[in-house]
């Protein structure tokens, strides 16, 4: 708590004297409200409003098809839910690669029309200009490298990423250059534990990773996979706390059955 009572907002500047002291950050998705105050409440540091929504929330096969819009009402949504966490916004696939003034009005559009407190947005060299105008803005930016999902057709596949030596050279060169323009985190996805650890000793700010092993400065899990609502995506990097497609279907059947039997509603549960 502040000194005037009020909950203290985890900022950017948190999450860096998190990785100095060694405390790890814990990130999730989120893209909606009830789900983003259930994690709030919980204590989670970060909360990303991924565009794997495209997936989990809509149905695509990747992240491609979700549009700016789209992403500014699940935006919308998480930010009216969170009183702690900071509320961090992937830029959508075509809204940044054009140039970097099209990468800052889509930056601006996410911090004004849905309040978020960061954005990110996945590369490195290729957009480090449009990066840094964003943050001469004010806006800051989280990157992501490794396993890049809105590169899919460029990559071909979603296995491990930087097993190469000179993919490998080049994530870490990737990863300074992001530092020096000012990003405030970077996403490691998908690359070796070792790899991880080096960026993670090498360069200053928080790294936080999903499959990019145990020495990174954090964690996120899309909040679908992490609960067990998708029941198909088994990588190795994934830890379930919850079987909710299970769960939840389950409690759909026996729904079904009681309506059908007429033993819901009983005499206790009408007017
Ligand atoms: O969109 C997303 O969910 C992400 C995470 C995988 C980090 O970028």
């Amino acid at each position: 708590m502040s000194i005037h009572g009020e909950i203290k907002r985890v900022t950017t500047h948190t999450l860096q004297s998190m990785k100095q002291r060694g405390e790890k950050i814990s990130m999730l998705t989120a893209y909606d409200f009830s789900m983003a105050r259930i994690f709030d409440d919980a204590g989670i540091d970060v909360l990303l409003v991924g565009d794997s929504a495209s997936n989990v929330m809509a149905g695509h096969e990747t992240t491609l098809p979700i549009t700016l819009d789209q992403m500014i009402y699940h935006a919308q949504s998480v930010v009216r839910a969170c009183h702690r966490c900071l509320v961090v916004v992937d830029l959508p696939f075509g809204s940044y690669q054009g140039n970097s003034k099209e990468a800052l009005n889509s930056a601006i559009r996410i911090m004004k029309e849905a309040g978020a407190h960061a954005i990110k947005l996945e590369g490195g060299e290729e957009v480090i200009d449009s990066i840094k105008r964003i943050i001469s803005a004010g806006v800051p930016v989280m990157g992501h490298l490794g396993l890049t999902p809105q590169s899919i057709y460029k990559f071909g596949t979603y296995t491990v990423r930087a097993k190469e030596e000179a993919e490998a050279e080049a994530l870490v060169k990737n990863a300074k250059l992001l530092q020096e323009a000012g990003c405030f985190a970077i996403v490691l996805e998908k690359i070796p534990a070792a790899l991880g650890k080096r960026v993670a000793e090498e360069v200053n700010i928080p790294f936080i990773g999903i499959g990019a092993g145990m020495h990174v400065d954090g964690q996120v899990l899309v909040m679908h996979d992490m609960l067990g609502i998708t029941k198909d995506f088994s990588p190795r990097f994934l830890r379930r706390y919850l079987g909710l497609y299970d769960d939840i279907k389950n409690a759909t059947a026996q729904y079904i059955t009681d309506v059908k039997s007429k033993d819901f509603p009983n005499e206790q549960e009408q007017y």
